[in-house]
């Protein structure tokens, strides 16, 4: 026999890992579990079956939770807060730690069970999901001991409540305790109805690190479970990984309550080839970005576009690599893809690639296994981008693709979705690489590389992918918030009155809209009086029409964001300049408006303000990102897009000065909506924007009613954050309308800011009006 012969006959032989200490972890507990509350296991009362998707056979029974479930759940966390955050970073740091060494300890338990459970390789759970978890823990255990020092000022929310989806059940555990806990929350989750096993398994970890009692409450159930548990009021926060309709329901049913919420939603990630790439390492990347655990990865590289020129040689190559992944048993190390991880899921794959009726499909020339969930490894190609296969997440071993011609086209495509959590390129051509992946609607890049994660780097999506980030310094802040206690916020009601004008000349304030001023569409104004009744002007009334063309205005200044920090910083200073040169006008109108004697005072916090941001503008930098492997992900810090914003009543121009300033200093163009009691300030001031040279549509200012205009602003598809701090509580109506396409929302809960203080400017302003991509580059040896 000849080598090649040997070689071309060679085959893999089984390498089955055993699942004895697993399935022998399951019956020491009885094949039946409780929930973990407050330390203590609850009675198992067997209500529904955890099944290894592989062979369809029953691994344990569980318990669906029940409101009171919950409540002592809720309960034993809230009792455990005072001890949690009383143990300080350096006493949190030492739990993390040992949980990181005990998950690191039985790790191999935790591969085998997590596999029996989900039905994914053993190679992947072995390799990446029980490692990845274990380094979550580290990096937290330090992020808990540099916490009061790195993050002055903040304070643990309190109760978390964390829901989880099945295909990553220890590693989105990790992701969502391991942070609130570093930060001194306690939390109650919810593992998925299918994959409960390795978060009882943790509970246990739990108990084996002495981590005081109702720290960690796990409770289990399917979707009813957490939707009583996000409503519920004893929670702080609500941290959600799972599907874009779920995300959504939560945004609405948390709408107003003051809860903090994160949400890492669902993508349609596209994986982009340029014809200079290097083909083989592309496939390679693909049998990661679409077949790793078969597919049901929220960041799955699941859109191919391909450069045409190398299209076909790509896609027939792609098909050889496809018939060369091996199916099967999920515990033999030598397999690619396993099971998918219910029959309901292999269902939903199905009907969805039954129902597309165009472009060629391939499906792997690999042999099923003749029993359990398997779905074998599909290309679709030649579809429109429009396609319901080019737009909906399947979720499943499915990549469907298309091709592009030009850098701009590619960029068009990859955009085409309404979803941005990740996006993959490959190019040779690092001047190609680096231009493109600025301009990609997502939260994570990988360039030449694909699937790279690391606690350090923050991941996270954004449009309907969610908001927010676990990872790194930005994860950790969403388990905070500002310390103290805020004054509850008072209405500021205009001025009424009947006297004449003060000025006998008509002064009827317009609004500014992309750099003019403009009628109002709806023909409408309102007299602006004094606190003594004297007419100080009229001022317009913008309605839905105005906004739509305020948003237009601004969706078309998007290039502002593209200008370098220098250039906006030298704008925010001619501002402040200009402003400077008016102050006494500026500060007789705030005095006539409000009655107020501190109208300078106001002005000269406003300048203020501007220069801060000016600084700001080219200081708040991106971080390059130490992670583990031969990669650097840099943290890049890109504007958020189009801010509405509802300005404070009470400091006419403070309040609209302190939002302009970091939203232009990061690149943003704003809506603004003025004082509705005091607006005259807002509109003087857009003179002075008209002699600053800011562009037109990168500022709009708005006058007229906050309840309708912050409707209007949530409702709009094309605003990507909304801002209220307004003097009426409008958080409930804003983060109602902005479940719609998941804006960003930063509202007042009903709670005062003071403007003249710390809390009326800095970091906490930069954060919001910045989201942070992570562009992973392969760096070094
Ligand atoms: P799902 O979003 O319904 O479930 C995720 C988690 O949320 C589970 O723990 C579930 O019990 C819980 N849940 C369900 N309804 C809830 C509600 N109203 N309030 C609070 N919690 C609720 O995902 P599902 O049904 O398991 O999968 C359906 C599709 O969702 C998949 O085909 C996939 O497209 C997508 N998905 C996306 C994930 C991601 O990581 N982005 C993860 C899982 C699913």
């Amino acid at each position: 026999m000849t080598v090649k012969e040997i070689f071309d006959t060679m085959d893999y032989g089984p390498a089955p890992e055993s699942a004895g200490d697993a399935l022998a972890w399951i019956v020491d507990q009885g094949s039946r579990f409780g929930m973990y509350i407050n330390g203590d296991w609850t009675a198992a009362r067997g209500e529904f079956h955890s099944r290894n998707p592989a062979n369809g056979e029953t691994l344990a029974d569980l318990t669906q939770a029940i409101p009171t479930d919950n409540d002592d759940a809720v309960a034993a966390a809230r009792a455990a807060k005072q001890g949690s955050a009383g143990l300080g970073g350096h006493g949190r740091a030492r739990y993390l730690y040992a949980i990181a060494r005990l998950l690191q300890k039985h790790s191999r338990l935790f591969a085998v069970l997590e596999t029996l459970d989900n039905g994914k390789p053993i190679r992947e759970s072995r390799d990446i999901d029980i490692p990845l978890a274990q380094r979550h823990f580290y990096y937290h255990a330090g992020m808990a001991q540099l916490m009061a020092a790195e993050l002055p000022g903040r304070e643990a929310h309190g109760v978390c409540g964390q829901i989880i989806p099945w295909n990553f059940p220890l590693l989105m555990l990790a992701w969502k305790i391991a942070p609130a806990l570093a930060a001194g929350n306690t939390v109650v989750l919810k593992p998925a109805e299918y994959t409960s096993l390795t978060a009882l398994l943790f509970a246990d970890i739990c108990t084996q690190a002495g981590l005081p009692r109702g720290v960690v409450n796990i409770v289990t159930g399917d979707g009813e479970v957490g939707e009583a548990l996000v409503s519920h009021p004893g929670i702080d926060k609500v941290a959600f990984t799972g599907s874009t309709p779920v995300g959504r329901a939560i945004r609405t049913a948390t709408a107003g309550s003051g809860k903090a919420l994160t949400l890492e939603l669902g993508g349609k990630s596209p994986y982009i080839v340029f014809e200079d790439a290097d083909i083989d390492s592309a496939i390679e990347g693909l049998v990661d970005a679409i077949w790793f655990n078969q597919g049901q990865v929220c960041c799955a590289g699941s859109r191919l576009i391909v450069q045409e020129g190398i299209a076909e040689t790509f896609h027939s190559r792609l098909r050889a690599r496809m018939d060369k992944l091996r199916m099967g048993n999920p515990l033999d190390k030598c397999i690619d893809v396993g099971a998918i991880v219910d029959p309901v899921q292999l269902q939903t794959i199905s009907k969805m690639v039954d129902s597309n009726t165009s472009g060629e499909i391939y499906r792997a020339n690999v042999e099923l296994p003749s029993e359990g969930c398997f779905y074998p490894p599909t290309l679709i190609t030649g579809l429109h981008p429009s396609d319901a296969l080019m737009q909906d997440e399947i979720f499943g071993p499915v990549l469907v693709g298309t091709t592009f011609r030009t850098p701009e086209e590619a960029v068009q495509i990859a955009n085409n979705t309404r979803y941005g959590l990740a996006a993959t390129l490959w190019s040779e051509n690092i001047n190609v690489a680096l231009d493109i992946a600025p301009k990609l609607a997502a939260g994570v890049v990988w360039i030449n590389g694909t699937n790279m994660f690391d606690a350090a780097a923050g991941f996270g999506g954004v449009r309907e992918s969610g908001f927010g980030r676990e990872g790194g310094w930005e994860g950790m802040s969403a388990y905070t918030r500002p310390g103290g206690k805020a004054d509850k916020l008072e209405e500021v009601i205009a001025f009424k009155g009947d006297a004449g004008p003060s000025d006998p000349l008509d002064r009827t304030a317009k609004l500014y809209v992309g750099g003019k001023q403009a009628r109002p569409d709806g023909g409408y104004s309102r007299g602006v009086h004094g606190p003594e009744g004297a007419l100080l002007g009229h001022v317009s009334l913008a309605n839905r029409k105005d906004v739509r063309n305020a948003v237009e205005a601004a969706k078309g200044a998007a290039s502002w964001g593209a200008t370098t920090g220098h250039l906006r910083a030298q704008i925010l200073y001619y501002i402040a300049e200009n402003l400077s040169a008016r102050a006494d006008e500026f500060a007789n109108r705030i005095e006539a408006l409000t009655g107020r004697k501190d109208g300078a005072r106001e002005v000269q916090a406003a300048i203020s303000r501007l220069f801060t941001y000016g600084a700001w503008a080219d200081k708040f930098d991106g971080q390059v990102h130490n992670v583990p492997i031969r990669a650097v992900a840099l943290a890049m810090r890109e504007p958020v897009g189009v801010i509405g914003a509802l300005c404070d009543d009470a400091q006419p121009l403070l309040g609209l000065v302190s939002v302009i300033g970091p939203a232009m200093a990061m690149g943003n163009r704003t809506v603004m909506v003025a004082s509705e009691a005091f607006p005259l300030a807002a509109t003087d001031f857009y003179q002075i924007l008209e002699t600053s040279d800011v562009p037109g549509g990168v500022v709009n200012i708005l006058t007229g009613s906050h309840g309708e205009l912050a409707k209007t602003l949530a409702d709009h598809m094309d605003v990507d954050a909304v801002w209220s701090f307004s003097s009426s509580d409008l958080s409930g109506a804003i983060e109602r309308g902005a479940a719609a396409n998941l804006k960003r929302t930063w509202v007042n809960n009903g709670r005062k800011r003071d403007w003249f203080g710390a809390e009326g400017e800095g970091r906490a302003f930069l954060d919001a009006a910045t989201e942070v991509k992570n562009i992973w580059v392969p760096y070094g040896a």
